[in-house]
């Protein structure tokens, strides 16, 4: 397969991920975007595959294509969840939520028998936080205690857009907390959890099944 865009060359290269029939997690972010796109001309041409969204713009994107959507409930059974990533390193452990959208992202993904990473190149590090700092959802309550705890950790700012701090589909708050190079994010994952205000963090440890990278050549990374 040749394309320019490696995001979108990821995404086509995620169809052939998924099975003839069942139940798909639906990602959050630009490539995730270009996957249900993808996904709802499979659909269109007569596949059965019904989708379990992450956010409400995916909900909203997936709707409109006329792709049949579960409710937010649960319990699903979903075969293979699809998603983007803001940094992925050598283990492929993941750094996620760059789209605030990472706890819904995190139940889908637990929810998923495989799950797949749809990225561009410039994702990829050899160690979480060489790049991007870890989204952490915490709770608007006491928010600005709960980042005094966080700090014990890395440095954590506020997520605003246009001034305004950002919400999460939950009503909740977003600190983007920069550690730097991270040596042991499991570790880190279970420290980070341990705050009080914390809903959810951006670190997925073993989580990913596959990795794919867009490129003229996408190169499927696979865990294990
Ligand atoms: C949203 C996410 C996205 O998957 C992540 O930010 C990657 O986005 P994009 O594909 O736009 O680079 O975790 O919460």
């Amino acid at each position: 397969m040749s394309t320019q865009d490696p995001k979108l060359a990821a995404a086509l290269a995620a169809l052939a991920e998924l099975p003839e029939a069942g139940v798909v997690g639906l990602g959050t972010g630009s490539t995730a975007k270009l996957f249900i796109d993808e996904l709802a001309k499979l659909v269109a041409a007569g596949r059965d595959l019904v989708g379990v969204p992450t956010s409400r713009a995916s909900r909203e994107q997936a709707e409109a294509l006329g792709i049949r959507l579960l409710d937010d409930d649960g319990p699903w059974s979903i075969d293979v969840t699809v998603d983007g990533a803001d940094e992925v390193d050598a283990a492929l452990h993941l750094i996620k939520g760059g789209g605030a959208a990472h706890a819904r992202e995190k139940i889908v993904n637990f929810a998923s028998r495989r799950n797949v990473i749809v990225v561009d190149p410039s994702k990829l590090s050899r160690r979480l936080g060489e790049k991007w700092p870890i989204p952490i959802e915490v709770l608007p309550f006491g928010h600005a205690s709960t980042a005094r705890a966080l700090a014990a950790h890395g440095s954590p700012n506020l997520r605003r857009r246009d001034g305004v701090p950002v919400r999460t589909d939950a009503g909740n708050l977003v600190y983007d907390l920069r550690t730097g190079e991270i040596d042991d994010p499991a570790a880190l994952e279970v420290l980070l959890r341990s705050v009080p205000g914390v809903v959810e963090t951006g670190l997925f440890v073993a989580r990913a099944d596959v990795v794919l990278v867009g490129g003229a050549t996408v190169r499927r990374l696979a865990r294990g």
